[in-house]
């Protein structure tokens, strides 16, 4: 038997397993279930939903023509313009907007209600941010790199509430942090970001230091999953990212170290199980 070790933090985050419940027991009402924009980013999983019935939509719009049921807003979370057309559109509807999400949403409305000037470190055209930016009551700005932080402009006489998307990476937030302080902003900052990611980065990599291959699992369209690989391949060089235990199937090399496992946020806990279980039985 192979020597297997799965990261202790690989796969779901709490927000994801979360709306993952909320959307099993939303089916088991037995209405049309319908899901805003995929579940997660993992196309495997989605399509064993789709095989259940639920149908992902992209628009409220889409609502109109269909059957009445319950819609899923997943842990991304949504604006407050979509929000309510949702509820317009007569549907149920379950939010599963992870709770560090809703914070930011809470803080976005309340901050900028009070004439603050919003500004959201992230990437603007992820489905979290532009929820994010979506509760605001005035414009947002979204910045993302240190260049667009240098280029930005304020008045001096306002306050800039400071907020990140959870998943921005901690160094570069301070970095950009660092940027405005020299500016002399009057800034009024809410480090919102999600510790999840930083756990799973580091066990990925102190797990990979040490394993002779190194397995990361995840739907390629998943930047946290391709952000583990890349840091699990930096460190050793039998890394394989899959997506299933179909994709690892006679690609292992024959390694008598450890084979480390580490999956991203998106990945169901059986798929983690299938891999480990094969890796674990298999003879190279
Ligand atoms: Fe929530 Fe953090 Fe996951 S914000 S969705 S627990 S990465």
């Amino acid at each position: 038997m192979k020597d297997v070790v799965v990261a202790e933090n690989a796969g779901f985050c709490f927000g994801a397993s979360r709306a993952v419940q909320m959307l099993d027991t939303a089916i088991k009402n037995g209405v049309p279930i319908y899901t805003y924009g995929p579940i997660l980013n993992n196309d495997v999983l989605v399509k064993n939903y789709e095989k259940e019935g639920v149908k992902v939509i992209n628009d409220a719009s889409e609502l109109k023509d269909l059957p009445k049921g319950i819609v899923v807003i997943r842990s991304h979370g949504v604006g407050r313009n979509v929000y309510d057309e949702l509820v317009k559109s007569g549907n149920e509807i379950v939010d599963a907007t992870c709770p560090f999400v809703k914070r930011i949403h809470k803080i976005v409305d309340e901050r900028s209600a009070a004439g603050e000037r919003i500004v959201v470190i992230g990437n603007p055209v992820h489905p979290e941010v532009k929820g994010i930016v979506g509760w605001s009551n005035t414009p947002a700005d979204v910045l993302e790199s240190a260049e667009e932080v240098r280029s930005f402009t304020a008045d001096p006489e306002e306050v800039l509430c400071i907020v990140a998307q959870t998943t921005f990476n901690r160094n570069k937030f301070q970095e950009f942090l660092d940027i405005f302080e020299k500016k002399s902003y009057n800034t009024n900052v809410m480090n919102t970001i999600c510790d999840a990611t930083r756990i799973r980065q580091t066990e990925a990599d102190e797990l990979s230091r040490k394993s002779e291959a190194m397995i990361v699992i995840g739907d390629s369209k998943s930047s946290n999953s391709r952000k583990l690989y890349d840091i699990c391949s930096a460190n050793c060089d039998h890394t394989y990212f899959i997506q299933t235990v179909e994709d690892i199937r006679g690609m292992l090399p024959d390694v008598h170290g450890l084979i480390g496992i580490t999956a991203g946020a998106s990945t169901p806990r059986y798929i983690i199980e299938e891999v480990q279980s094969y890796v674990r039985q298999h003879d190279f």
